[in-house]
């Protein structure tokens, strides 16, 4: 397979999301202590840290699951507060949770379309419209390069890379600005992870969707983010770019004891 080329983000592309002094606690527990985080347009944006370390929690508040407790967000420079992730979906921001949400016995194509099927009346009824689902699925997926054998075929018979693309190109067709992605390579394959890989690079590739996604092993961050922001005990401890940083240099600092200065000399 040839490498995609990727374009370099250009230094002045504007920020689509941009979160300010964000905290949350549940009860007694801190998740997040005054967390800032911009993402610009086209940029794809790794989110590392512990278990614990309020990752998940930070993306819930983006995909408006959670409310902050304080601090401020905005989307395309506007402010916005989201009271559902209905709300934030409305504001082009999709997220793609670990679980998936798919449901297996059911055909890849009408999972492509679960929440949002087509429709056709017959004799003054309103039935699925199945064909043009199963050729919109199609062509969707073949833009993506993704391959599925079957797009009739359930998702239970997919692999779990395939059915975690599937999961992304569903959200990828609400043409979103924004794209979450909770884990999207946890428990893949080499093999399966490189399929996931591939479609998070095409979009690196077209720089339209931005990209926040959770992810652990490092030599995948280099891969595909242009961008790592470090999360420990809810505060961003590190923002580096991908391209000015080794994988050598992040675990060196990461061993060394993670720190404010570690944000103020990757600044
Ligand atoms: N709904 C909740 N109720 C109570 N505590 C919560 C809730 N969600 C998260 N927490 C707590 O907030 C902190 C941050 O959790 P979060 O799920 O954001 O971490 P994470 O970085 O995603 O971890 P992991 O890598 O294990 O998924 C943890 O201490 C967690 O126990
Ligand atoms: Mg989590």
């Amino acid at each position: 397979m040839t490498e995609p080329t990727i374009p370099a983000l250009s230094p002045d592309a504007p920020p689509v999301l941009e979160m300010t002094h964000i905290s949350k606690s549940f009860g007694a527990v801190t998740a997040l202590v005054d967390v800032t985080l911009k993402l610009r347009k086209g940029e794809v944006l790794a989110l590392v840290g512990d278990n614990g370390a309020g990752k998940s929690t930070l993306i819930k508040i983006m995909s408006g699951f959670h409310r902050a407790d304080a601090g401020s967000m905005k989307v395309d420079g506007a402010a916005v507060g989201f009271a559902s992730p209905r709300e934030a979906r409305a504001h082009g921001i999709e997220t793609v949770y670990q679980d998936l949400a798919m449901i297996g016995d059911l055909s890849v194509y009408h999972n492509m379309f679960l929440g949002r099927e087509y429709h056709r009346r017959v004799l003054g009824l309103n039935l699925l419209d199945n064909a043009r689902m199963r050729t919109l699925a199609q062509s969707h997926l073949r833009t993506l390069g993704i391959a599925i054998p079957d797009v009739n075929g359930t998702v239970d018979m997919l692999s779990g890379g395939q059915r975690q693309c599937i999961a992304v190109a569903r959200s990828i067709y609400a043409s979103p600005s924004i794209l979450i992605l909770d884990e999207p390579l946890a428990a893949l394959g080499v093999r399966e992870s490189g399929y996931v890989l591939g479609l998070i690079q095409k979009l690196r590739q077209q720089r339209e969707v931005s990209v926040v996604l959770i992810v652990h092993n490092y030599s995948q961050i280099f891969e595909i983010c242009d961008r790592i922001n470090f999360l420990h005990s809810g505060e961003i401890v590190l923002d580096v770019s991908t391209a000015e940083t080794s994988e050598e240099d992040l675990i060196r600092i990461v061993k060394s004891g993670l720190g404010r200065r570690a944000v103020a000399s990757a600044a």
